[in-house]
């Protein structure tokens, strides 16, 4: 039997295919973390990469690949990251590292979102997996409410700051059918530095790690 690990490292792997010459961005967690190994194997063909976060960005150093600030790379090809739960639809549920805020920001400036995840991943509505919202530790109780009126049960991550220096709730018990039109609700409260959910801009691909191999999903 492959295990969830060995799921994960066979997808990082199949994205290696998508990196192209230039500059391109990096997520975080462990599925990324698997990338950043397999990249260090074909560094030569890039000139760096823009981390999504400080993590990230250690072990992408510590491959001897340059990290390159995201203001100085311009529009990047490709975009590679993990995620908690993603729909056939693209859409995903991320920040389960805390790294969600610069992960939507270099996410918005690649052309193509790989998403590499093993199979458990996948599932037909988000939200089991708590919804992860940043926010600016004075707007926490503010937010709180209102999440609570879109019919969740936000949790603060206890002990967490993020590289921001802010909070994050964990909304519970969400059933998320739009998941597009909730971003965008999220995204006007007041104190929201970044929901996540990545649905108004999804994945373009979805490598799925298998038992049975590396399957491809595609919008
Ligand atoms: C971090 C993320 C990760 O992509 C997500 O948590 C998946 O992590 P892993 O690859 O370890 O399962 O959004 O903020």
């Amino acid at each position: 039997m492959m295990t969830q690990d060995e799921m994960k490292q066979a997808t990082a792997r199949a994205a290696l295919e998508y990196v192209t010459p230039g500059i391109i961005g990096v997520g975080t967690g462990s599925t990324a973390n698997y990338f950043i190994d397999a990249l260090a194997d074909i560094k030569g063909r890039i000139d760096g990469a823009v981390a999504s976060s400080v993590a990230t960005a250690e072990r992408l150093k510590k491959h001897g690949i340059e990290v390159i600030d995201l203001n100085d790379a311009g529009e990047l090809q490709v975009y590679v990251d993990g995620a908690d739960e993603i729909t056939r639809h693209m859409a995903m549920i991320k920040g389960g590292g805390g790294a969600l805020t610069r992960e939507k920001i270099v996410a918005a400036c690649a052309r193509k979102f790989v998403c590499i995840v093993d199979q458990s991943k996948l599932v037909d509505v988000l939200g089991k997996f708590p919804m992860p919202v940043e926010v600016i530790p004075m707007a926490r109780s503010y937010i709180a409410r209102q999440l609570v009126k879109l019919g969740g049960n936000p949790v603060l991550r206890s002990g967490f700051t993020t590289d921001n220096g802010n909070v994050i709730l964990d909304v519970h018990g969400l059933d998320i059918l739009d998941p597009v039109a909730l971003e965008s609700e999220i995204n006007q409260l007041a104190g929201v530095v970044t929901v996540g959910l990545f649905a108004r801009r999804g994945a373009d691909v979805c490598l799925m790690g298998t038992p049975e191999g590396v399957r491809t999903l595609t919008r």
